[in-house]
């Protein structure tokens, strides 16, 4: 594991098993968890940060033991556990089959998209979430024509109600839109659907137009601009002109 090579997301299981490999011994010799946890705890944020891992990352490898222990010692009902699951399912379980999981766009990536666009523009976001990209932009470039699709119920229901009036919602997959009706077509998805996306903006997107990922590559296409967005997970968004 180099210190930059890895993404974010296994760098962190390593790191939070790896945090654990001192204190075995102390674990067969019965020391109380509650000091254990705190110890891993602490190692893994020494090495979160010696990889260097974006913030919020760093305190996600920190807590999760510790919270782990303290939701394990609380008397919590059962069916505030059913409720998390529920909430869990409805939200983020088709990431299971899509591999996109929900994660939000920075204020960054708003400004970056608001300041390229050009007026009157038809945007679509492929996969809205919650809408939040979609309500900020409309707040910087309120000209512009605004869509999203979005196939997790919950996710689509918030874009829905939060968007109402400012942007058509549909309920839906990506693969089921029809990209040459947009100027301008932003994608925060994973690497997993990028190669297949970048064939169906080749066959549908007109020419002139943009296509934008937040930080996913399309695999041996270079972008024709890449903006550092300097947020807290070190995005970019690299840019493909039609
Ligand atoms: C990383 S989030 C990005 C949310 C939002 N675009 C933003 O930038 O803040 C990706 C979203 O895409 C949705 N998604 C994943 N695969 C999809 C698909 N095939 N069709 C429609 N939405 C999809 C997920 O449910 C998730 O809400």
């Amino acid at each position: 594991m180099t210190r930059r090579r890895l993404s974010p997301a296994p760098a962190s299981l390593l790191i939070m098993l790896a945090a654990w490999l001192p204190f075995l011994p102390m674990l067969a010799m019965d020391w109380p968890l509650s000091n254990l946890v705190l110890m891993q705890g602490a190692a893994a944020l020494l090495l979160s940060r010696w990889f260097r891992l974006p913030l919020w990352w760093q305190v996600i490898n920190t807590g999760f033991f510790p919270l782990l222990w303290l939701v394990y010692q609380a008397d919590i009902e059962p069916i505030w556990f059913l409720a998390g699951f529920a909430l869990l399912a409805l939200t983020s379980l088709g990431s299971l089959k899509t591999r996109v999981p929900l994660y939000l766009s920075s204020q960054r990536a708003v400004e970056a998209v608001a300041g390229r666009v050009p007026a009157q523009a038809r945007v679509l976001d492929l996969g809205c979430g919650l809408g939040g990209w979609l309500a900020s932009l409309k707040t910087r470039r309120p000209d512009l024509v605004l869509a999203g699709v979005e196939v997790a119920p919950l996710n689509w229901l918030a874009s829905r109600l939060r968007l109402n009036g400012k942007a058509a919602i549909r309920l839906g997959s990506l693969w089921e839109e029809d990209l040459s009706d947009y100027d301008v077509v932003y994608a925060y998805l994973s690497p997993a659907p990028m190669a297949e996306l970048w064939r169906k903006v080749e066959r549908e997107m007109r020419p002139g137009s943009l296509f934008i990922s937040n930080t996913f590559a399309v695999p041996g296409i270079e972008p024709d601009e890449t903006v550092e967005l300097k947020d807290l997970s070190h995005a970019r968004l690299l840019i493909w002109r039609r």
